[in-house]
């Protein structure tokens, strides 16, 4: 595979440091390029992100000289030492939908973890286990923007990053109802403990915005490409709620679900063990080797013990039961910053790099 150089928009946030972490000796890809906000535009990496510093290994050294630059005046001078770009900001949606237009028609492709353009129908919103086919969309995309090599490709919502994985290889027997409560890490809202002391020994029913995207995502990635868009499935029908917890790492769901055609319990847990996805077929360097776990304890999975697992890229599930109202219910974990955010995004960027679109 040939070497793809890359750059980080939003490179001092929690999600950009995880990025850091996750491209420190990538085999297909090279750091060149960090941005983010005027504020740390011109200064070196390790002095703008500062004391804000807090994945459990250090800056990686060949990472802490390079100067940031501003991501939005910068635009050309990025696109143009660059293959593509992943995008983590926290800015207004209309502001990053337009500063991510921008590098896709300065013909360097964005992977984003930012909701602006989840919904655009001609963004495919790749999990690649689950739907790497949406990318056939990519051309049509590039048609409506008028480029030859840019376009933009989203991460979904970290929140659903546990049960969609769990639900999705079970669409054969037609998944129904779903309601799932998520049980979230303060990570999520980009915080830490020291930046958030009011989350400990505590836990609030409400994250602004994050019930609608947990029903409405899903339905993209169920969804088909259609001619120029990718039309969103109609079922299943998901309600949710979103808490937040007391941990660092770690969005767990409890989820109930109705079939139109109910399996069997050992059907289910077959299904689970089996499954394996376009990213495993293809040996992609951050795909887990088993996508899903399933545990037999009572007491698992648990955030603290498996978020972790296969380097925070593989789903745990576990308490798979028969229940009074819905079919089954069972509980599911991923890790919200490598699987629901950084990792998801370069695991896409390793699918679309295998499949020929970044050339
Ligand atoms: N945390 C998660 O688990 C998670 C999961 C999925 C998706 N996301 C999404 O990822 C994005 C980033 O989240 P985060 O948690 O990493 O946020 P964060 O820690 O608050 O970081 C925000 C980043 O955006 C940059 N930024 C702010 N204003 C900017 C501007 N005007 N121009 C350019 N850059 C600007 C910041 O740069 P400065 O340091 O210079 O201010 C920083 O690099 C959000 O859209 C979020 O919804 C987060």
């Amino acid at each position: 595979m040939k070497k793809y150089n890359v750059g980080v928009i939003g490179a001092t946030g929690m999600v950009g440091q995880r990025f850091m972490t996750l491209l420190d000796n990538h085999p297909w890809f090279d750091v060149k390029v960090l941005a983010a906000s005027p504020r740390s535009a011109g200064k070196k990496y390790s002095d703008a992100v500062g004391s804000k510093w807090c994945m459990d290994v250090e800056i990686p050294e060949t990472m802490k000289d390079i100067v940031v630059m501003d991501a939005t005046a910068d635009i050309e001078k990025i696109a143009s030492q660059v293959d593509f770009v992943f995008c983590a900001v926290d800015m207004k949606k209309d502001e990053i939908k337009a500063l991510e237009e921008a590098y896709a028609k300065a013909e360097c492709p964005v992977i984003s973890n930012n909701s602006a353009h989840r919904h655009t129908p001609d963004v495919p919103m790749i999990v690649p286990e689950l739907n790497p086919e949406h990318a056939a969309i990519i051309p049509a995309q590039r048609k409506r923007l008028g480029t030859k090599r840019g376009f933009i490709a989203v991460k979904s919502n970290c929140s659903l990053q546990s049960y969609v994985p769990a639900l999705f290889p079970l669409s054969k027997f037609g998944i129904k109802d779903v309601l799932v409560c998520t049980y979230q890490a303060i990570s999520g809202a980009g915080k830490t403990f020291d930046t958030w002391p009011e989350m400990l020994d505590n836990v609030i029913p409400y994250i602004g915005g994050e019930e609608e995207k947990s029903e409405k995502e899903p339905l993209k990635i169920w969804g088909k490409v259609e001619g120029d868009e990718i039309v969103p499935a109609t079922a299943p029908n998901f309600t949710a709620q979103c808490i937040r917890v007391p941990v660092s790492n770690g969005h767990m769901g409890a989820v109930f679900v109705r079939f139109e055609n109910k399996p069997s319990k050992e059907e289910i847990l077959n299904i689970w063990k089996d499954f394996a996805g376009r990213a495993q077929e293809l040996e992609l360097p951050h795909a887990p080797k088993q996508f899903l776990h399933y545990f037999e304890e009572d007491n698992m999975p648990q955030t603290k013990l498996q978020r972790d697992l296969e380097g925070g890229m593989a789903i745990s599930v576990g308490r798979l039961r028969e229940d009074t109202q819905y079919d089954y219910k069972f509980v599911c974990l991923s890790h919200n910053t490598l699987r629901g955010a950084a990792g998801g995004a370069v695991l896409m960027a390793e699918l679309l790099c295998a499949e020929g679109y970044m050339d």
